[in-house]
């Protein structure tokens, strides 16, 4: 019999150690420690032995050939979109998120919607049953789809070998469990061997693999850091869960960009792709309200225009409450201490509460100059003329700051029907006002956007 090895990991980044630590040496994380059962020599590794038989050899670079399709389509543009352009044959994509934000929806859909491939859906979690009921729910059907309920990954490849898969989902990584590792599923020592196995399988066979993550209470990908190292590309599946909107962002990406999003609309049948965001984002009322701006952002390589609610009141209580949704609220209070410092509103005794729509999270500074009109509109109680956005960063000492790829965000804006931009001074080197209808205002100081809003 094989002797049994222990070991104690960190369970945050995955730090192996002969004995117990308080404090991980490498992370610097506190009572992170587990001890887990490695016990190798059991049983062989299912691909390494294979890829023996296989008899890899290095090759040169330059005699490496490229096959003329490199990304498969995934019949998906946002997907599509945050991947670079499509599936990498043999990559190897985390999708992370919190629980019921609809992971397991989304690649479902995906699943459903590779019609000409064969898709092989692992479920750790579900069962077959509930799997159909999801996918009656969805919608569409596809014959090439199987599903399986299994968490051992023996018999997964087992059932891998029979089907051969054109792409491979994993639902999801924390429930798998490799019988080379003794400890529980979803243990540092239990994703890091699962993940390492299906690596060398995607590598191997140009298979894509994708594996769902979990998500822990502070937002981080569960696991250890080292798993967000072995994939190619992370995927963040976001959004706030009274909204129907979901944003999939890429913060990892070897195959392409690392700052695109894509953006879903969760519906009763599944998740419908947003291809033109700026339409929902802004909501078309009839009556003008104070404390609304309109900025145009970027996200990802994308123009987006976002809509800011302020609303600024007298405080109620001693310390006044400031509080935003989907924008950073440091942030909100610099820009709060530069109108009172700099400019002379007198804020310091206001509640402000900041609310961007649709349950978004921004961090473009170019959402500065809108949030701080939205702020002054609401403090005098005077709407914002329609058809005017914004695009601009508030800098320390209340001065507007250019801002990049400024052509996009006009273009963006003269096409979605607005008459005037604001925009910083320094900006107008690369902003030729013929090539515009949209008028380009540009402006140095708040004041004086102060005094060209409310006169
Ligand atoms: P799910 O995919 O199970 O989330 P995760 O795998 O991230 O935990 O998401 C389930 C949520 O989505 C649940 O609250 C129900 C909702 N939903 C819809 O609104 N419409 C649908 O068509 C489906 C399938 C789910
Ligand atoms: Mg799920």
């Amino acid at each position: 019999m094989a002797k049994i090895k222990k070991a104690f990991f960190c369970q945050n980044c995955g730090v192996q150690s002969p004995k117990w630590l308080g404090k991980c040496p490498s992370c610097n994380e506190w009572n992170t420690y587990v001890e887990e059962i490695i016990q190798s020599d059991k049983e062989e590794k299912i691909w390494e032995n294979k890829s023996n038989s296989r008899n890899v050899k290095p090759v040169l670079i330059s005699e490496i050939s490229l096959s003329d399709e490199i990304r498969i389509d995934s019949n998906n543009n946002e997907l599509n979109r945050v991947l670079g352009g499509g599936i990498v044959p043999g990559s190897l994509v985390l999708i992370g998120g919190e629980p019921g934000i609809g992971k397991s929806t989304l690649m479902l859909q995906i699943a459903l919607n590779l019609k000409d491939l064969k898709v092989l859906y692992i479920s750790g979690e579900e069962s077959e049953q509930q799997l159909k009921m999801r996918a009656e729910r969805i919608g569409s059907s596809n014959n090439n789809c199987y599903v399986f309920t299994e968490t051992s990954t023996q018999n997964i490849f087992a059932q891998i070998n029979e089907i051969d898969p054109q792409v491979l989902i994993i639902d999801s990584i924390q429930t798998l469990t490799t019988s080379v590792i003794e400890s529980s599923a979803g243990s540092v020592s239990q994703i890091r061997e699962c993940t390492s196995e299906l690596q060398r399988f995607a590598k191997q066979t140009s298979t894509p693999v994708f594996l769902i993550g979990h998500i822990t209470k502070d937002g981080t990908l569960a696991g250890p850091k080292i798993l967000e190292h072995m994939v190619d590309t992370v995927l963040q599946f976001e959004g706030e869960r009274n909204y129907d909107y979901r944003i999939l962002r890429s913060s990892k990406n070897r195959f392409g960009s690392a700052s695109e999003l894509g953006i879903f609309e969760m519906q009763n049948n599944g998740l419908r792709e947003v291809s033109n965001p700026s339409e929902i984002l802004i909501s078309h009322k009839d009556e003008q309200f104070s404390g609304v701006s309109i900025s145009a952002t970027i996200e990802g390589m994308r123009p987006i225009l976002i809509e800011t609610q302020a609303l600024v009141s007298t405080a109620a209580y001693g310390t006044p409450q400031r509080s935003s949704t989907g924008f950073d609220t440091r942030r909100l209070n610099m820009l709060l201490a530069v109108l009172e410092k700099r400019c002379g509103f007198r804020l310091g005794a206001k509640d402000v509460f900041l609310n961007l729509t649709g349950g978004i999270k921004v961090d473009d500074p170019a959402l500065d100059l809108g949030v701080v009109c939205a702020i002054l509109s609401s403090n005098e109680d005077i709407p914002i003329a329609e058809k005017i956005c914004f695009a601009a960063e508030v800098g320390l000492s209340g001065e507007i700051r250019p801002v990049n790829r400024i052509e996009q965000r006009i273009s963006e804006a003269e096409k979605l029907g607005f008459e005037k931009i604001i925009i910083s001074k320094y900006n107008n080197k690369s902003v030729k006002q013929k090539n515009y209808s949209i008028e380009v205002v540009l402006v140095n100081k708040i004041e004086e956007v102060f005094s060209f809003l409310f006169g």
